[in-house]
């Protein structure tokens, strides 16, 4: 039988320790000065070295599978022993889906590229799975994700020839629901692998069990063997990035698409693995780390998410704090009784609960909290403060005095001592819905607000990533004068059609899921004529973004799974976590302990340390 990628994970894992195995163990660094700035550099040949038992059919394997550490390409990478790409193209033209009418060819980098019979394809559906299908990225012959972009009129690929771990999620659902499988357990293995990486920056070693923010497959000449090619596993921590951020949100779209898979397939035997419980435990243990900070919510830089440049989010800005009680809630759901120890659970739940409170109480807006905060007293040096965070009210922006609906409401995008941060961020609002970091009730307001200010949070394309721009001086500050990020325009109040299929998750989830569907009916008028774009710009999104690349692999995924859902919405419960009872005791019981709502409840009699 072939080795399939899952045994060369597992020999590569062998000798894994408690703490995790240290792949391809670096025991001989030396400090090198390079272009990367200052490192650690192993020496040649320093890793591990393992045998294959048995040859691997569509990858022709050498006699050895092989992970080690490569210093021809930057300081390490993973790499796999291949002969000729050509006996892969066979196996994936073999394994195609009827629906693919395209001819593929393999472009050198471990991706395809198709050309698309449009004669052949009869809605935009067919021709997004087409272009889907197009971006797989193959590991010795197994897929194991799907490039950023596939624009061939591109010169200036940056990275977008790369695997973005939050990029993969709406690819990685589309193909679970469609039962193609292998590829979503091969990007959850193989990144598994990446997240143990040795990573430095000058000198600095982030935490263990960071993800890296992409990863690219590279196909290169076998050292002392000319005819033979190995595939090489590159990934990226946030150490070639542009801005060198760190990719927080990596590690907790992995958990979500991990019990995803779970859920989708029935095979829970991936996320029982030792490993695989470990590389849980890690990410939870960098997430859970004590700090300085006074607030439960996860304190993070500038761009270590969807936005992942300078735009003002540093701080505990709400994305990442929705994806972490998403992923909080899920790795509690996942943790085997042998993983889970009563320590790491109790951290687990004083967390989630304190979270949800914090977030549910402190982010939220609406007309009355607006209000409130336009009549806070400020300087309160006191235990029981009304304006705990010494908001002053002239924060408020006169556009959002104009803006706020009578019905409706939302989640703030950020908030610091003495700083609200009033803009809002759709994603961050769309998955406290799917994750239920909101109440039913704010959920629902969320939706009456996307409903009252369609034209402008969708417009002309779903779905606006922030409202309103940051304009002006301004602009200057906070974004440092970004020329990509002028008003209206990428992060700063662009609009990202992939956005779509979290929409659609929150709106089947509070049973609204027209919502989707007419915003799936915009997308429709001109997304495929487009070519897919990254995103748009102006304040309607009416024209293609001035530096959007074309064919963006998450703009198509998220059309598709939007429309799978749509068809299929008992399907969104993948995705969904339901609010828990227990949580909701705590949280009630913190609400009566709270002196702004003193409210008296009898028989709670759970106590759950904050
Ligand atoms: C941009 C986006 C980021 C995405 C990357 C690749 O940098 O801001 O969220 O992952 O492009 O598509």
């Amino acid at each position: 039988m072939a080795v399939t990628s899952e045994a060369i994970l597992q020999v590569c894992s062998a000798g894994a320790s408690i703490s995790h195995m240290r792949l391809c163990p670096n025991k001989s660094n030396f400090l090198v000065l390079t272009n990367h700035g200052l490192g650690y550099r192993n020496k040649k040949g320093s890793g591990c070295t393992q045998i294959k038992s048995s040859k691997q059919k569509s990858c022709n394997m050498i006699s050895a599978s092989h992970c080690r550490s490569n210093v021809n390409d930057r300081f390490r990478s993973l790499s796999c022993k291949c002969s000729q790409i050509d006996s892969v193209t066979d196996t994936i033209s073999e394994k195609r889906d009827p629906l693919l009418k395209g001819e593929l060819s393999t472009n050198g980098n471990g991706t395809f590229s198709s050309t698309l019979q449009i004669g052949g394809i009869n809605s935009v559906e067919d021709e997004a799975w087409e272009l889907l299908r197009a971006s797989m990225v193959y590991y010795c012959g197994h897929p194991v994700g799907t490039i950023a972009a596939n624009d061939p009129s591109d010169s200036s690929i940056l990275n977008y020839d790369q695997v973005f771990i939050r990029d993969f999620i709406p690819s990685g659902i589309a193909f679970l629901l469609k039962g193609e499988y292998d590829i979503v357990r091969n990007f959850i293995l193989h990144t598994l692998q990446l997240q143990s990486w040795e990573k430095t920056m000058d000198c600095h070693s982030p935490g263990q069990g960071l993800m890296p923010a992409s990863f690219k497959v590279r196909t290169v000449p076998l050292d002392g063997d000319d005819s033979a090619t190995e595939d090489i596993l590159d990934p990226d921590f946030g150490e070639a990035a542009i801005g060198r951020v760190a990719p927080v949100d990596s590690g907790l779209w992995w958990i979500i698409l991990l019990r995803a898979y779970g859920k989708c397939t029935g095979d829970l035997s991936v996320q029982e693995r030792v490993d695989v419980q470990t590389g849980i435990k890690m990410i939870l243990k960098l997430c859970l780390a004590d700090g300085f900070d006074m607030f439960p919510t996860l304190l993070v830089t500038d761009g270590s998410c969807m936005i992942d440049r300078r735009m003002g989010i540093h701080g505990h800005p709400l994305e990442i704090q929705a994806l972490f009680y998403s992923a909080l809630l899920s790795a509690r759901e996942m943790l085997t009784r042998e993983d889970a120890s009563a320590d790491l659970m109790t951290a687990l739940n004083n967390r989630l609960v304190a979270l949800s409170f914090h977030v549910r109480e402190y982010y939220w807006i609406d007309m009355r909290k607006l209000n409130e905060i336009y009549r806070y007293k400020t300087e309160e040096y006191s235990y029981d403060a009304v304006n705990k965070f010494n908001i002053y009210p002239d924060q408020i922006p006169p556009w959002l005095v104009e803006w706020m609906t009578n019905k409706g409401g939302y989640m703030i995008g950020n908030l610091q001592p003495a700083h609200m941060d009033f803009r809002f961020f759709s994603l961050g609002n769309l998955w406290s819905i799917v994750s239920s970091l909101a109440t039913n009730d704010q959920s629902h307001a969320i939706l009456d607000l996307y409903e009252a200010k369609w034209e402008d949070l969708v417009g002309d394309m779903p779905l606006k990533i922030c409202y309103p721009a940051l304009e002006g001086q301004e602009w200057r500050i906070i974004t440092g004068s970004d020329p990509k990020n002028t008003p209206w325009s990428y992060h700063n109040g662009g609009s990202w059609p992939t956005l779509l299929w979290q929409l659609t998750v929150a709106s089947i989830k509070m049973n609204r899921p027209e919502i989707a569907e007419n915003a799936v009916k915009v997308a429709e008028r001109r997304i495929s004529k487009d070519k897919w774009p990254e995103y748009y710009d102006t304040k309607r999104a009416r024209f293609i973004g001035k530096q959007a690349r074309l064919f963006q692999t998450w703009s198509i995924a998220g059309y598709v799974v939007a429309k799978q859902l749509l068809a299929n919405p008992d399907a969104a419960k993948i995705l969904v976590n339901v609010e828990d009872s227990e949580l909701v005791n705590a949280f009630s019981c913190m609400i009566s302990a709270n002196p702004r709502r003193k409210r008296s409840r009898k028989g709670i009699n759970q106590s759950f340390i904050i």
